[in-house]
């Protein structure tokens, strides 16, 4: 497999890496705290010139001990440098500050995940999302999603909609190409796909599936911007098996939604999807698998995600390898008849049809 066929770190690599690893919490706290008050900024302001500590507690307003080890603890973590008692930024401190992609990813750790992995070993063992209770008393986080704290939100959100948002508008004339003017938008979330899918055409017309809470607060959102006559609602919660799929949609569009989802319960929906759907249509799938990435670090960036499905999301979905997710696809009666692959920043799209080699229904 790419990436992964050979271990090339020399022994002292290894060990290098080892410790990073171990003190992996320390490491992350203490960037988040350098961003968050300000020390990163302020080191990077002084530019070429550098800064001295007693400078930092200065413009910082923070404790001197305290930025002491804090910058102690950036030099080792290779995020500032220090030449004749002056601190300076590195690339490492920059991409930190600025880079929109760690922003989104640090936010989400933190503020959604990071209480919540303490319970990973029970998630695992006991095949749940142990580490929710640190959020709320909810059987998955998306039947908490409009309950959560607005900071914690505002993180989930953020991260969810940042891959969404660069995916989206490169991936309308892919989904629309074909005529499709009656779809179903499973997992809609916040509205943001039917938005962009009612000012693409205005003849496209959009189902919001979604669970109530979100389903709600989608429709104020279609009704703010005058667009109810374009965009329709169906409240549900797709893990009772018993929910049915409204029918007459052209297509069936799920984004970043099934890895929300066992293997089993993504067969379930997608024979659901086929129910509700005529032979002609489309079942239209955005999502990022782990293998099929350029980029090692992106490829690692989804690796990790995982987790947040295995301690708080559920407790048994994951960002999937494509071979799994395919399989699945297949088991549900439908065959892949286009893949467009680089789309955004890591997503994959699936055209799927009925396959003509299942019982009508893909049941
Ligand atoms: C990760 S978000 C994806 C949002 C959006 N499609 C996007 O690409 O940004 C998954 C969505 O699936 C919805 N969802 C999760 N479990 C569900 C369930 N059991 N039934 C219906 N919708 C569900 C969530 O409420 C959420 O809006």
């Amino acid at each position: 497999m790419k990436f992964y066929s050979k271990d090339t770190k020399t022994a002292l690599e290894a060990k290098d890496l080892a410790q990073f690893i171990a003190f992996g919490p320390v490491v992350f706290q203490v960037a988040k705290v350098a961003r968050d008050r300000g020390i990163l900024k302020v080191i990077e302001d002084s530019g070429s010139k550098g800064i001295t500590i007693e400078e930092i507690v200065e413009k910082t307003k923070l404790p001197h001990y305290g930025v002491r080890v804090l910058l102690e603890s950036s030099l080792g973590i290779g995020l500032v440098i220090i030449n004749d008692e002056k601190y300076k930024l590195t690339k490492t401190g920059y991409f930190i500050l600025h880079d929109p992609l760690t922003k989104v990813n640090m936010d989400f750790i933190h503020d959604v995940n990071y209480k919540g992995l303490f319970h990973l070993e029970e998630a695992i063992v006991e095949e749940k999302p142990a580490g929710l209770r640190e959020l709320g008393n909810w059987p998955t986080i998306y039947e908490g999603l409009s309950q959560l704290p607005p900071h914690i939100q505002k993180s989930w959100f953020g991260f969810d909609h940042f891959f969404s948002d660069i995916a989206f508008p490169l991936v309308l004339k892919h989904v629309y190409k074909d005529g499709i003017k009656n779809i179903l938008d499973i997992g809609g979330n916040t509205g943001k796909w039917a938005i962009a899918s009612a000012k693409y055409r205005d003849d496209i017309h959009v189902t919001i599936v979604d669970l109530p809470g979100q389903a709600n607060m989608a429709k104020k959102r279609i009704e703010e911007l005058g667009l109810s006559d374009r965009v329709s609602f169906y409240p549900v919660n797709l893990l009772d098996e018993k929910q049915k799929l409204p029918k007459g949609a052209d297509a069936i569009w799920m984004s970043q939604f099934l890895d929300c989802f066992s293997e089993k319960e993504i067969v379930s929906i997608l024979k659901r999807c086929a129910e509700a759907l005529d032979d002609n249509g489309y079942v239209l799938i955005l999502e990022a698998f782990w293998d099929n990435q350029r980029f090692e670090t992106a490829a690692f960036c989804l690796q990790q995600t995982s987790i947040y499905f295995t301690a708080l999301a559920n407790g048994n979905s994951q960002m999937y390898d494509s071979r799994v997710f395919i399989k699945c696809i297949h088991d549900a009666g439908f065959e892949i008849v286009e893949q467009v692959e680089n789309i955004g920043l890591s997503h994959t799209l699936l055209k799927c049809k009925k396959s003509p080699l299942f019982p009508k229904g893909g049941t």
